[in-house]
């Protein structure tokens, strides 16, 4: 595309069209198209479209002023800023990955079950299918994980409470609860929401394939504050952890079967948009321990 091209398709009605434009005058634009990109940003609805062209205005602003970055500008960025900068990043190739990616699957599904009729239901193509489709829902809620906190006042032990009622009573019976209630926080309800599911759920899986029949407080959830910080903990006598930890957190490592292996990557990026860090290290006697906290 050229730059007059990209220019023009800056207003087109098409979002796949905008966002190429925005990428390409990241590369061919100058600094004088600067005011047009920050036009358009101003007014562009589509997430991911928005951040191209946020990319691209940080481009060519560097063009114009290539004396104001210092050689050991990484030095002076905080851990918080940079974390904030991967959340932008995550939401913004997340957000491209469904928009672009999504809807050509939707069509391979369509035409799969027209062309294979009545052998769809039992064919490899639809199981495929099937996983695609779980890692779709996993790299949008990714996606949401990155989004802009929306803190609200809040129960935190009821909505702790709510996320294990909804295990069957032969599960809820060996998991265990430590902290106040009320637990009246100021948080985002849904950020947290991710984070103590994908926490507890590891929890249970762990301890329904350790091989013996669970036992009472086999699993424990624990919450509280600091005067900087709230904690919500999980630790079970599960499986413990094999391996390096810090692979556990990388995307699409699962060693269990039909999972995505997303949680913890979501997770982690839920708390750190709170501004906050996860932990999961072995506990003292088998099993392991869960640990969330993020900034009041
Ligand atoms: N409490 C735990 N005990 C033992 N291993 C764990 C625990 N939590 C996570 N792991 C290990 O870390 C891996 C990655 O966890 P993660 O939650 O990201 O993915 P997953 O549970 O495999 O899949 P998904 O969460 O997408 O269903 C797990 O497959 C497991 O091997
Ligand atoms: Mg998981």
């Amino acid at each position: 595309m050229t730059r007059e091209e990209a220019l023009a398709h800056l207003t087109a009605s098409s979002a796949h069209l905008r966002g190429q434009a925005a990428r390409a005058l990241g590369v061919v634009g100058r600094p004088s198209d600067l005011q047009r990109l920050r036009l358009a940003q101003k007014l562009e609805m589509v997430s991911h479209v928005n951040y191209a062209l946020q990319d691209s205005i940080r481009r060519l602003a560097q063009q114009q002023q290539p004396q104001l970055l210092a050689h050991d500008e990484g030095e002076v960025i905080s851990d918080d800023v940079r974390r904030q900068i991967r959340g932008q990043a995550v939401e913004w190739i997340s957000g491209f990955l469904l928009h672009e990616i999504a809807s050509p699957i939707g069509l391979v599904r369509l035409a799969a079950k027209r062309e294979l009729a009545n052998r769809w239901d039992s064919s490899e193509t639809k199981r495929h299918l099937e996983s695609v489709g779980r890692v779709f829902e996993a790299i949008e809620t990714l996606k949401n994980a990155a989004a802009v906190p929306r803190p609200q006042e809040f129960d935190l032990a009821s909505l702790i409470d709510e996320l294990i009622g909804a295990y069957p009573e032969d599960v809820t019976e060996w998991i265990s609860m430590i902290g106040s209630r009320p637990f009246v926080i100021k948080g985002d309800p849904s950020l947290i929401r991710m984070v103590v599911v994908n926490g507890l759920r590891n929890a249970v899986e762990s301890q329904q394939t350790v091989g013996r029949p669970p036992q009472s407080h086999d699993v424990t959830v624990s919450w509280g504050e600091t005067d900087v910080d709230y904690w919500v903990s999980v630790l079970d006598h599960g499986l413990g952890i094999n391996g390096p930890i810090e692979t556990a957190f990388e995307i699409g490592n699962s060693t269990k079967k039909n999972h995505t292996g997303f949680g913890l990557a979501i997770a982690r990026q839920a708390v750190e948009t709170m501004i906050g860090s996860l932990n999961l290290e072995p506990a003292k006697d088998g099993g392991a321990l869960y640990t969330s906290r993020w900034r009041k």
